[in-house]
């Protein structure tokens, strides 16, 4: 355990945990001792906190993040049911397709050169999670686009991100408002299905905090996933071949990175709401604990004689632990993973087109990938595929029953148009 603060300033006191074992006791809060209610934060509460773009992160919100005990299981449970309603093996054709037209979107329109560059950070891994989770919300391509805007907007910290954070909230709250109206197959409408179920439903702000709460999760992990692994690919020739020659399977090389470069390198989300202690370290009332991931890979103890490196192991904390774990590891890997193998498969040859020690990385306050991840790559033996001729058929999840109060209303909202490829919403894709 480490003092730290997070601005040279000496704003953002905490406890940095680098401990595997403090760790799991904080996330699994068996004593029920932290909170991840970031009202009790001392800072924040006596006003010690300068404007910074780590406060819109974790500002209090009404939502299942913020929440503790019945109100977090309240709050979590139609979300829940209805991403375990996820058909994956179709999700996995989804993702399939996504991916193979951002990488046909990679070569410049007038033709492939022989070597060809691409940046996987901007052209692949910010798109691809975000686009397979707006397709599973049943957004139309229109309010893909507008929301995709926004988010990139939002997390840029830029001046007009109050602006496009307002904006999407007024969006998600539309897209909950929409499919209560007219239900489909996708994620809101079962999510207004499982609720309706409640003894204590959520109101249209609960609900609609929560399908922003999945589209910036899915977002912000699996990016950043995809990206260290790229990285750590291309840069560790040995397990690249395993990779290429498929004596490797791309999870454990995904699984690899979990370890040696976290996709959420820090937890900045608990609080202690009474003195307490570490093991020796005293904590009072309204600490703060940063869960460093990123150190699970240089815990003495977990390197120690009983780990064997030749076995598969998953007792990272990279999905988090406890009651506020990742809900979706199984989902999350399958976009990753594909979204992987889809780019091995097209682009064989790539390879860094910087070298490494030459890539910025972004502050990692919590997640940490390079600010740019240039490649380079023939052009494909198999040229990239552009999507499939999908019809209005392709489901990732069936229809929610109807509700008998608003029969009349509950015409399944079957996908419009171009919807089923979004070319141009790959096509249009904003460059940061
Ligand atoms: C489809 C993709 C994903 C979705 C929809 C998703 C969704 C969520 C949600 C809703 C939560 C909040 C759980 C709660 O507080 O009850 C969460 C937590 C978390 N997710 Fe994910 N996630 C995704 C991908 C990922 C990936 C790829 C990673 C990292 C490799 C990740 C790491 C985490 C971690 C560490 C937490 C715990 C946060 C904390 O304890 O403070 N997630 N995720």
């Amino acid at each position: 355990m480490a003092p730290v603060t997070l601005e040279e300033t000496g704003a953002f006191r905490g406890y940095l945990v680098l401990d595997h074992a403090y760790q799991l006791e904080i996330l699994q809060n068996r004593g029920h001792v932290w909170t991840r209610d970031s009202r009790w934060y001392r800072d924040f509460a006596e006003g010690a906190l300068p404007d910074h773009p780590l406060i819109p992160q974790i500002a209090y919100r009404r939502s299942r993040l913020y929440a503790e005990g019945m109100e977090h299981s309240r709050l979590s449970s139609p979300g829940n049911k209805a991403l375990a309603k996820i058909d994956l093996l179709r999700t996995r054709t989804l993702i399939e397709d996504l991916a193979e037209q951002l990488i046909a979107s990679f070569f410049p329109a007038e033709g492939p050169g022989e070597w060809n560059e691409a940046d996987i950070l901007d052209q692949y891994a910010l798109q691809l999670p975000l686009l397979v989770m707006m397709r599973l919300m049943g957004m139309d391509e229109a309010s893909a686009l507008a929301t995709g805007t926004a988010i990139h907007e939002m997390l840029s910290g830029g001046p007009g991100a109050h602006r496009a954070a307002a904006d999407l909230d007024v969006r998600m709250r539309a897209l909950v408002e929409e499919k209560q109206r007219a239900p489909g197959p996708d994620l809101v409408s079962w999510m207004h299905h499982y609720n309706r179920q409640m003894e204590q439903p959520l109101d249209a702000h609960e609900l609609s905090e929560d399908v922003w709460l999945q589209i910036v999760c899915g977002r912000g992990g699996s990016n950043t996933w995809i990206c260290n692994t790229v990285l750590e690919l291309l840069t560790n020739p040995e397990l690249n071949s395993d990779v290429i020659a498929g004596r490797c399977q791309m999870e454990e090389a995904m699984n690899r990175v979990m370890w040696v470069n976290a996709p959420v390198q820090n937890l900045i989300g608990r609080w202690a709401t009474q003195d307490t202690t570490l093991g020796s370290y005293p904590i009072n009332c309204g600490d703060m604990a940063i869960i460093c991931l990123a150190a699970t890979g240089g815990d003495p103890m977990m390197m120690s004689t009983s780990f064997d490196v030749s076995r598969t192991n998953r007792s990272h904390l990279a999905w988090g632990a406890g009651s506020h774990g990742c809900p979706v590891p199984d989902l999350a890997t399958l976009i990753v993973r594909t979204g992987l193998e889809v780019l091995w498969n097209r682009l064989p040859g790539m390879r860094l087109a910087v070298p490494k020690e030459s890539l910025a990385w972004d502050l990692p306050y919590m997640a940490r990938s390079p600010t740019a991840l240039p490649v380079i790559f023939p052009y494909p033996p198999t040229s990239p595929m552009n999507g499939q001729q999908w019809t209005a058929q392709h489901r990732f999840l069936s229809n929610p029953p109807r509700p008998i109060s608003t029969e009349r209303k509950e015409q399944p909202s079957e996908p419009q148009g171009r919807l089923p490829l979004w070319r141009s919403l790959v096509a249009w894709w904003p460059k940061r």
